[in-house]
């Protein structure tokens, strides 16, 4: 049975940056996130009894890294090891976005196979199931399983680690003006960077204000205020790349164009403009929050910004669903 899946990056507000169990991807933290509209990947997965080992694609790339492969492949093993099957898998994935630049390409990449492939082999796996198994692959691809506006609890082991959604995409018309900066990969990536989270001195500190970060955040999301929500979501981003900065060794995913974009928000608000709030991921992609109804008047300010590749408009959007249309 050929099966295809697409789904969706996602931004978090509240980041998940350092891993209680790092085989599990069980988290140290809860994370909150937006399912991005136009930043998605869709994957194509057929398991086929005359294949004699699992054969991959990238259709926006020539080459696949090595590292890719087993990951897919471990992906692969373990959902035939859930259905009792023995049989090899053709997958074609692509996605709409440029990888390791700070969109989270391993969540929508992840999220989409885990639903084709469990598809594909005739599982029906519930959301919860679904989003741990996801979750085992890439972390943050447990939140692309869900709809809209998601909160990852970070459990206590592998079996309630899991994401759920707590808002509808309908239920807030809120925008994500993404701003890639830079399509080159980033050197170190978010793997190397969760381990290397505990070295930083302000770690302790960070987990510690975590629970009372996340209550208000959740709070202003309920009662629709955006100033108090986005102050939050500017504040969470610069306190995990406070951590990334002082790690051992250090990690600075900004290029000078991110700070281009963080100082011209802070201009634009000040003045009664526009008012927007950045995020960063763990790359150099500036995403711009702000109310839908000023998503265009961001995307234009934002093009007039020297060293900017691309603006793209995202609404909140529904987690992974099957698709018709095959890439094979
Ligand atoms: O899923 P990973 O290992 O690529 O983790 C990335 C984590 C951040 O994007 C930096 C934050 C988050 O919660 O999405």
């Amino acid at each position: 049975m050929k099966k295809t899946a697409k789904a969706p990056a996602n931004i978090a507000f509240i980041k998940y940056w350092a891993k209680a169990d790092a085989a599990t991807r069980v988290p140290k933290n809860n994370s909150i996130s937006m399912n991005l509209s136009d930043m998605y990947s869709i994957c194509t997965v057929e398991f086929d009894a005359s294949l004699k080992k699992n054969e991959v694609h990238f259709l926006d790339e020539e080459t696949i890294k090595s590292q890719e492969l087993a990951r897919i492949s471990d992906a692969l093993d373990k959902i035939r090891n859930i259905a009792g099957s023995v049989l090899f898998a053709k997958v074609v994935t692509k996605n709409n976005f440029p990888k390791a630049t700070g969109i989270a390409s391993s969540a929508s990449g992840f999220a989409a196979l885990t639903l084709a492939a469990t598809k594909a082999l005739g599982l029906n796996l519930t959301e919860k199931e679904l989003s741990l198994l996801a979750r085992t692959f890439s972390g943050t691809a447990c939140r692309s399983i869900p709809d809209g506006f998601v909160e990852w609890q970070k459990g206590t082991y592998e079996n309630d680690s899991y994401a759920l959604s707590l808002h509808p995409p309908e239920y807030w018309d809120i925008a994500d003006v993404v701003a890639v900066v830079t399509s080159k990969m980033k050197k170190v990536s978010s793997t190397d960077g969760h381990a290397l989270a505990p070295t930083s001195p302000f770690y302790e500190l960070r987990l510690a204000g975590m629970d009372a970060k996340i209550a208000n955040l959740k709070k202003h999301m309920r009662d629709k205020n955006f100033t108090s929500f986005g102050r939050i979501v500017e504040d969470e981003a610069l306190n995990m790349h406070a951590i990334c900065i002082t790690s051992t060794p250090p990690l600075l995913y900004w290029q000078p164009e991110t700070i281009r974009i963080m100082k011209n928000i802070a201009l634009w608000r000040e003045s009664g403009e526009l008012e927007s709030y950045f995020t960063i991921d763990a790359g150099s992609t500036v995403h711009v929050i702000c109310r839908g109804t000023d998503a265009q008047k961001a995307k234009s300010y934002l093009e007039k910004i020297e060293g900017i590749e691309k603006v793209v408009i995202n609404r909140p959007v529904k987690g992974a669903q099957l698709v018709t249309e095959h890439l094979f």
